[in-house]
């Protein structure tokens, strides 16, 4: 294991392979969402064994919804399970859920549990679970922009004044840490509308695997690649 020095602050991971993992099998692509789910609980142990302080997950994109009826209102459902049978664990293991993303897009009853999971665990302190639920981050940074117009507009931004501090401060992520580490399965080479402003500096580790074959030691590894790396933010 890595020393607390180089323990990454923020993991953020793109889960992808669910659907090929799925279909390796011959099942269909919901069997390869919920064994995806188990790759979640195990990410959240690995990240409080290590001690990270921010996991960030690329739970359900804004693109996402493009995909067929059935499988976005599976995909839901199967939120909704994670988060009423999770809770009393992320209780436990005192997690704090927050998400980020277009929440009023989500079904109501999705949204209801949602809410009720962050606030129930909403003074825990340990490890901060960030759900990227309809997320986009082009979308994300365009609601920044037009946050930032209407206030200068309304005569109560000098746009001179606008530095990255200030875009930042009207992020979905405001007060986050930027990722240090960012994950992708499946071998894909893509960052797909993820964090794009925040993983400027992140160090990427991909991994062949499908999400649903990404395991606690996965977690490890990339973190111990992670501290192999030499973090320069563009200087020497
Ligand atoms: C990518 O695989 C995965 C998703 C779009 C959804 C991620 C959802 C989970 C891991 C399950 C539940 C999550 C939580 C937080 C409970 P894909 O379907 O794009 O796979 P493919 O590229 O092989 O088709």
């Amino acid at each position: 294991m890595p020393s607390p020095s180089s323990i990454p602050r923020h993991i953020a991971i793109i889960m992808d392979g669910n659907g090929r993992w799925a279909k390796e099998r011959g099942l269909p692509r919901l069997a390869g969402h919920r064994a995806g789910a188990e790759s979640v609980r195990e990410c959240v142990e690995a990240c409080k064994e290590l001690g990270v302080e921010y996991l960030t997950l690329y739970a359900f994109s804004s693109e996402n919804w493009n995909r067929p009826a059935a499988e976005v209102t599976a995909l839901m459902l199967l939120l909704e399970r994670f988060l009423g049978e999770k809770a009393d664990e992320l209780m436990k293991q005192n997690v704090r859920l927050r998400a980020i993303g277009h929440l009023d897009r989500l079904p109501e009853k999705t949204r209801r549990k949602l809410d009720k999971a962050i606030n129930r665990t909403a003074g825990n302190t340990s490890l901060t679970l960030v759900l990227a639920l309809s997320y986009g981050s082009r979308e994300e940074i365009v609601e920044a922009a037009r946050s930032l117009a209407a206030d200068a507009a309304a005569g109560k931004l000098d746009p001179a004044t606008i530095d990255c501090a200030t875009f930042a401060s009207r992020l979905y992520t405001a007060d986050i840490p930027d990722p240090d580490l960012l994950v992708r399965t499946s071998g894909e080479l893509r960052v797909s509308n993820f964090l794009l402003w925040q993983i400027s500096y992140a160090e990427i580790v991909i991994f062949k695997k499908f999400w649903p074959d990404f395991h606690q030691a996965d977690l490890f590894e990339a973190a111990q690649e992670y501290a192999r790396r030499h973090r320069r933010f563009g200087a020497l």
